[in-house]
């Protein structure tokens, strides 16, 4: 799809209040699109979009929580009564598990961050597909991460794992229906989300990194786009010798 003399396209993104969201959120209005940011802390989102977008018209701010599916009727809602068809949706919010063992956790906790990490996209490209293929024009981009492709956590990873299979798979059930399906798989990233994890493994760029990445898949869908592409090599060894992967949860995530 090309913004060229169309105002930008026209972009629903998840989770703009901090961290890989918010640096999309001021990568994609600097390229010249219109969104309409999403999250719950909507005094955040407010002020992110007075300096992105002081005049407000190409960027609005809608408070939502990814887990009411009254949150997400209202956030499509506002953003057709705003810039028409939606033409993206990035299904970027996520929360992760933290230290404490998900068998520790209460249900509503576990059943929180599927609801949060997988289902939203469910439901928020359920409703927009319609309108998308009626379109025969449209993009979802969901985030994934390398923990949805190396078994490393139980929870979180499997929430991953999850949203990667849907999808690959989503996209190939799309074809050529000129909807457009990615999965962006970002490696450790410096974000509030990894701020309070602990020590990590691996260095962790910006998340302008995945910004960027995001902006170049709007101009050239693929199904997948590991960032950084360094986690590619990691991924193949660990593929094919998984006791490479046993060494590293025990070495590292065990001892902190
Ligand atoms: N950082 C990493 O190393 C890394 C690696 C791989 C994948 N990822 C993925 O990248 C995405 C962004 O993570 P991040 O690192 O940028 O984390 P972050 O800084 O903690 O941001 C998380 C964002 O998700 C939003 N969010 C969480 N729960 C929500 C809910 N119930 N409803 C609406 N919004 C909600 C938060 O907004 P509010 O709190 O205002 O609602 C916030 O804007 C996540 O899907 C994460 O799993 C991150």
């Amino acid at each position: 799809m090309s913004i060229e003399g169309s105002g930008g396209l026209h972009i629903i993104l998840t989770g703009a209040s901090s961290g890989i969201g918010e640096a999309t959120a001021r990568t994609l209005a600097a390229a010249g699109h219109r969104l309409v940011l999403a999250a719950r802390r909507v005094e955040t989102l407010e002020k992110l979009v007075a300096e992105i977008n002081p005049s407000g018209k190409r960027v609005i701010a809608v408070q939502c929580d990814v887990r009411q599916k009254s949150d997400l009727e209202g956030l499509v809602t506002r953003a057709r009564a705003t810039f028409g068809a939606v033409q993206v949706l990035i299904n970027n919010a996520g929360m992760d598990s933290g230290k404490q063992s998900w068998w520790t956790r209460s249900a509503d906790e576990v059943t929180g961050l599927f609801e949060t990490n997988t289902l939203a996209p469910y439901w928020l490209s359920q409703l927009v597909l319609p309108e998308m293929l009626a379109e025969k024009n449209g993009h979802i981009i969901n985030m994934g991460s390398v923990s949805g492709i190396i078994a490393v956590s139980s929870l979180y990873g499997a929430s991953k794992y999850a949203i990667r299979g849907m999808t690959l798979a989503l996209r190939r059930e799309l074809l050529g229906t000129g909807v457009n399906v990615s999965l962006v798989s970002p490696g450790f990233i410096r974000t509030a989300m990894t701020a309070k994890g602990g020590k990590r493994p691996l260095p962790m760029p910006e998340p302008e990194v995945i910004a960027h990445a995001i902006l170049r898949l709007l101009e050239h869908p693929k199904a997948e786009v590991v960032v950084p592409g360094w986690y590619r090599p990691l991924i193949w060894l660990e593929q094919l010798i998984p006791a490479i992967g046993d060494a590293v949860v025990k070495n590292s995530w065990k001892k902190e």
